[in-house]
């Protein structure tokens, strides 16, 4: 006989669908730490609509936005939530899911009930115009689990049927759910933008080369032929990224110039470019040679564009998907003009970029950097490791339908 609900770790028969399910849940009235922001409750397992798949949640990938989503800042996701048509006073996140389709809309093509498959976190209005050029483009584009509702931290999510792609079955479900929205980012950084594409012998800055998005850096620009330079903040990170292809890597905290630098025509001017200027020669020994990046990879932010915009090569571009450290950012205009140089912002995916990455994945060339598995009611704990920077190098997932961690479907 079917049940309303199971528990975590039960996986119903598949193609069952209970009515309701447990969901790590955000609401409102507890903004504020990650690690009480998240908490376990019952809601109803969500309808699907004719271009959707409702996906068994196997595991689910721990990324950044849900520290945002837990804090409220920039944005209370609830009320975007309600401008999408999905009014609800909770957040369900988890924008990185792998699992089984339990059911799909009328109008699915591309998956039917028992697939096993990851998710990518691009959703957007199929009637949307930009839809067809480029829907990262268009009005419609939300991040799934975190602008949108029915992420992966619950039982079953509610996904647009696209997002789904094929799970490579040599990974474990864990390892499966952690890579997709860092790599996909990363991917549409380094491949996005032409001519600024990664190619054979370009020399890549990487900042926080050890994080979610600069391990799939690393990966993409060594798959692509490409030198890679991490930036970190100790030796033992360093060296992971080593592991992963880099060439060389430079601590940061040897370098103390940070932060907004002082304006141009101030004394303290040209003992502030003593410092992106020792950076450059740190990053020109690490290297091995005198070149500097076509391309750098950015995400910090407010501490790190000055000194990123310095660095770039002359025609080269400088790539950026957040502002971790803060949004107020300034860059020396006399580089960006006289060197020729580009500052594109860049935002996750398309599915074609998406499923670029994940072809990657599947022929084994990207390793997910599946650094710590979570219980499902640890998915505020791995999240606060994030937000104080105490989480390990690579990515985290946490454990849903997966009944423990090392299995894979093969
Ligand atoms: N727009 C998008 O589509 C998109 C997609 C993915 C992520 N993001 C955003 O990108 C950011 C990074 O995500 P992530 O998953 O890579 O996070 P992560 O795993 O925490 O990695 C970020 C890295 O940044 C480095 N870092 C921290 N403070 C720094 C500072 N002051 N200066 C230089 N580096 C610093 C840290 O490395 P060290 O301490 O070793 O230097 C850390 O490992 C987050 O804000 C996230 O929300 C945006």
């Amino acid at each position: 006989m079917s049940k309303d609900i199971y528990e975590i770790g039960e996986i119903p028969p598949v193609g069952e669908v209970p009515s309701k399910m447990y969901a790590q849940l955000i609401r409102p009235e507890r903004f504020g730490d990650p690690e009480k922001a998240f908490q376990i409750e019952e809601v109803p397992v969500p309808e699907i609509g004719p271009e959707d798949a409702l996906v068994l949640v196997m595991a689910a990938g721990i990324n950044y936005n849900n520290v945002w989503a837990a804090r409220g800042v920039p944005i209370d996701v609830t009320k975007v939530h309600g401008k999408l048509g999905e009014p609800d006073d909770f957040h369900i996140g988890g924008s990185d899911a792998s699992g089984i389709v339990y059911a799909a809309g009328d109008k699915v093509t591309n998956v039917k009930v028992g697939d096993r498959v990851v998710v990518h976190c691009g959703q957007w209005d199929s009637d949307d115009p930009a839809a067809k050029r480029d829907p990262m483009f268009g009005n419609s584009f939300r991040i799934w689990g975190y602008e949108s509702n029915w992420g992966s931290f619950a039982q079953f999510t509610k996904v647009q049927a696209h997002q789904c792609m094929p799970k490579a079955p040599q990974l474990t479900w864990e390892a499966a759910a952690a890579p997709t929205l860092v790599g996909a980012t990363a991917y549409r950084m380094l491949h996005g933008w032409p001519p600024h594409t990664v190619t054979e012998g370009d020399v890549v800055l990487v900042w926080g080369g050890a994080g979610g998005l600069g391990s799939m850096a690393i990966q993409i620009v060594v798959a692509a032929g490409g030198k890679p330079v991490a930036v970190v903040s100790n030796e033992e990170k360093g060296e992971f990224c080593k592991r992963l292809g880099a060439v060389g890597y430079i601590n940061r905290k040897e370098f103390d110039h940070w932060g907004m630098p002082p304006h141009w025509e101030s004394k303290g001017f040209n003992a502030w470019l003593e410092g992106p200027k020792k950076f450059g020669k740190k990053f020109w020994e690490v290297l091995g040679e005198k070149r500097s990046p076509r391309l750098v990879f950015e995400h910090p932010g407010e501490d790190t564009i000055p000194t990123s915009v310095f660095m770039c090569d002359t025609g080269g571009m400088v790539v950026i998907c957040a502002g971790t450290t803060g949004y107020s950012a300034v860059a020396d205009l006399r580089y960006l003009w006289m060197r020729q140089k580009r500052l594109q912002g860049s935002h996750f995916a398309n599915d074609e970029q998406s499923y670029a990455f994940n072809d990657l994945v599947l022929q084994g060339k990207i390793d997910p950097c599946l650094a710590r598995t979570f219980a499902f009611d640890e998915i505020g704990v791995s999240h606060q490791l994030m937000a104080d920077n105490r989480h390990p190098e690579g990515n985290m997932a946490a454990l849903v339908g997966a009944p423990s961690e090392g299995f894979t479907d093969l």
